[in-house]
């Protein structure tokens, strides 16, 4: 990957508005193929397995453009960069013929242990050097570009030497790679965290931007939780908004994973992202008027 990231943005395609595939939405998802323009899945539940899983991948492929949002590839890690996951997922990846790959700007493992959480990495300039060196080994070696994600975190990060904004910032830069956008995590941590979400966009490299996340989220007792649960609400529309009234990007897609609602509510939430699309960035929106045309209802594949 030796080209500079604008000219790999430039050239990546346009999704739209996508959903993840989760398990316990593939009937409803395949049968309204004509209104969702791509689908997201976590690589790990994909990568060297047949069976089931498999079949919903072939059957989604026959269908979305789909990309991979990783939850173990753990830049931040201390650990050496695990071969044998990064041989996996570059397996899945030409499969599936994913223009762009995702993990989150975290660290899930140490001393070899899988933590199946997304930890806060410290803030320091070390700590970008660190991980900025690792992204350029995974990109080459994947060639492919990874887009890191913005995570969730509750507490302030002791040791930190700059802000979570700078930080993102500097290792974006510094590795020369792309954005996921999660502007639900910028809503959680803004209000977690007692910061202004506007000033958090304002100070990062919001051009880097390739692919944004729309996500719902739960009250707790102090804090507010990044659980995919809930719908979305006004205030991370609107940050959405704001950033696809800034700079260009390919995709947007809508994060539910837990206490689903009717099929139909999801479908509503991506029609309103839609229409943020056509006021503000339309091209967004143009995938979806060649799909409705090129896919119908009658197209399902449903995996049984
Ligand atoms: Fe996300």
């Amino acid at each position: 990957m030796s080209q500079d990231f604008f000219k790999i943005k430039n050239d990546l395609p346009v999704l739209g508005v996508g959903l993840g595939l989760r398990r316990e939405l593939e009937s409803e998802t395949f049968a309204n193929a004509d209104k969702i323009d791509w689908l997201e899945i976590v690589p790990e539940n994909y990568m060297d397995v047949g069976g089931r899983a498999r079949a919903r991948l072939e059957a989604a492929l026959k269908q979305f453009p789909v990309v991979t949002h990783g939850v173990n590839l753990s830049i931040g890690s201390t650990d050496e960069l695990n071969k044998d996951y990064l041989k996996s997922l570059k397996g899945l990846l030409d499969f599936i013929d994913a223009p762009w790959f995702s993990d989150h700007l975290c660290f899930t493992s140490f001393g070899g242990a899988y933590m199946h959480d997304l930890l806060p990495l410290p803030q320091t300039k070390e700590a970008v050097r660190h991980i900025a060196e690792r992204i350029k080994r995974v990109q080459d070696y994947i060639e492919r570009p990874l887009i890191l994600e913005n995570i969730s975190y509750y507490m302030e990060l002791p040791h930190a030497e700059i802000s979570e904004a700078q930080f993102l910032g500097e290792v974006l830069e510094k590795a020369d790679c792309g954005l996921l956008l999660d502007v639900n995590n910028v809503y959680v941590n803004s209000i977690n965290l007692n910061f202004d979400p506007y000033k958090y966009l304002a100070a990062i490299p919001l051009d880097r931007t390739v692919q944004m996340h729309v996500a719902g989220h739960s009250h707790g007792d102090e804090v507010i939780i990044d659980t995919h649960g809930a719908p979305v609400i006004e205030p991370v529309f609107d940050l959405l908004t704001y950033v696809l009234e800034r700079v260009p990007v390919k995709a947007v897609m809508l994060e539910r994973d837990q206490n689903y609602p009717p099929f139909e509510d999801i479908l509503a939430e991506l029609e309103e992202i839609r229409s943020i699309a056509a006021n503000t960035q339309p091209a967004l929106t143009l995938v979806s008027q060649s799909n409705t045309q090129l896919k119908s209802p009658a197209d399902a594949v449903l995996v049984d």
